[in-house]
């Protein structure tokens, strides 16, 4: 039987004023056949508003968020009553934490990671740069430090490899040397210290893009969203039933490098020489397929539409039968 794949309604526009998803065709032409959705990242539940529409018969969605479950859970109320959606608090890297996915084994799973537009435009959680924001930065009261913790507490090392390995900061040593300096005299409290302390360091200059990108570096470490994507990784892949399906849309170029280095090693043989005598690399066999080889990126009419689709990278992975 060939399986058409799920299209999403063209008269529907997912966005909502909580959040506009993106690559949301592609996440349905990948999940929308499937019949139980987990849906790790919920935001403001326009990817599972499409999934419910394309047919999935059921979507469970979890946040670290409770303002993500509330606006999800307000906005896909039909479906809750009838018994198609249901929404958790919690964490994707911890889904033994949540009683009621124990022993669930998923069709299909969905990231779409980082924050959502209602995180960055709610100027007391802290995520952006504009003036005066208090340093906190986190996605749910599981995180156990602010950004202002860890910008008053991490030593001089800890912060430089912060800025190096999430902000991709060359010079990240003189920013963490500058942080230091200055919190000896008065602590880190709003997002100002934080945009003095790069002034400082890079000269006047700098601007928008180097804060985006190292406010992004701080949130990262906050959240711990790098090293809880890698042990997530396999657990999620232990989640899918068989031929089940595992979409991730990342929007940071560490993120995508994890993700696409897991499927591939999920994804292999043995990789010794046909000749070798015994096999030496770990007897590695093949537990499912890479279903992208490229990753799927938005179109120049969505990225005109929704900015911040520019930078999603989605890739697709699928359980051996
Ligand atoms: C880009 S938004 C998702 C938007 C959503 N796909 C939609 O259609 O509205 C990312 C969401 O994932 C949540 N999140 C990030 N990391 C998480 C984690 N480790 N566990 C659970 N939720 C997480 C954030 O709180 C945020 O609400």
């Amino acid at each position: 039987m060939v399986t058409v794949p799920a299209r999403t309604d063209p008269t529907r526009d997912w966005d909502s004023d909580y959040h506009a998803p993106a690559l949301v065709d592609d996440v349905v032409e990948l999940l929308g056949t499937g019949t139980l959705v987990l849906d790790g990242t919920l935001g403001g539940g326009g990817h599972s508003a499409a999934l419910l529409s394309a047919g999935v018969a059921r979507v469970i969605g979890i946040d670290r968020d409770p303002d993500a479950l509330a606006a999800a859970t307000a906005r896909l109320s039909p479906a809750a009553a009838a018994g198609q959606f249901e929404a958790h608090q919690g964490n994707y890297a911890a889904l033994d934490n949540i009683p009621a996915l124990h022993a669930l084994r998923f069709n299909g799973i969905l990231l779409d990671l980082g924050i959502s537009s209602h995180q960055i435009d709610d100027a007391g959680r802290g995520f952006s740069f504009r003036e005066g924001a208090p340093l906190d930065m986190r996605m749910g009261a599981d995180a156990p430090r602010t950004a202002a913790d860890i910008l008053n507490e991490a030593d001089e090392g800890e912060l430089a490899t912060l800025f190096r390995n999430y902000g991709d900061e060359p010079r990240a040593g003189r920013l963490a040397r500058e942080i230091v300096r200055r919190r000896d005299t008065r602590p880190f409290v709003t997002s100002d210290d934080l945009v003095g302390a790069i002034r400082a360091s890079f000269g006047s200059r700098s601007g928008a893009p180097e804060f985006a990108r190292l406010f992004q570096a701080v949130r990262i470490a906050v959240n711990d969203e790098l090293a809880g994507l890698e042990r997530a990784l396999p657990d999620l892949r232990d989640r899918l039933a068989p031929g089940g399906l595992l979409a991730i849309i990342a929007y940071h170029s560490g993120e995508d490098r994890l993700v696409k280095h897991a499927f591939r090693a999920w994804s292999e043989d043995c990789t010794c020489p046909p000749k070798h005598p015994m096999c030496t690399c770990g007897g590695n066999h093949s537990l499912g397929t890479v279903i992208t080889r490229r990753a799927l990126t938005a179109s120049a009419g969505e990225t005109a539409h929704n900015p911040r689709a520019r930078s999603a990278r989605l890739r697709a992975w699928q359980r051996a039968r």
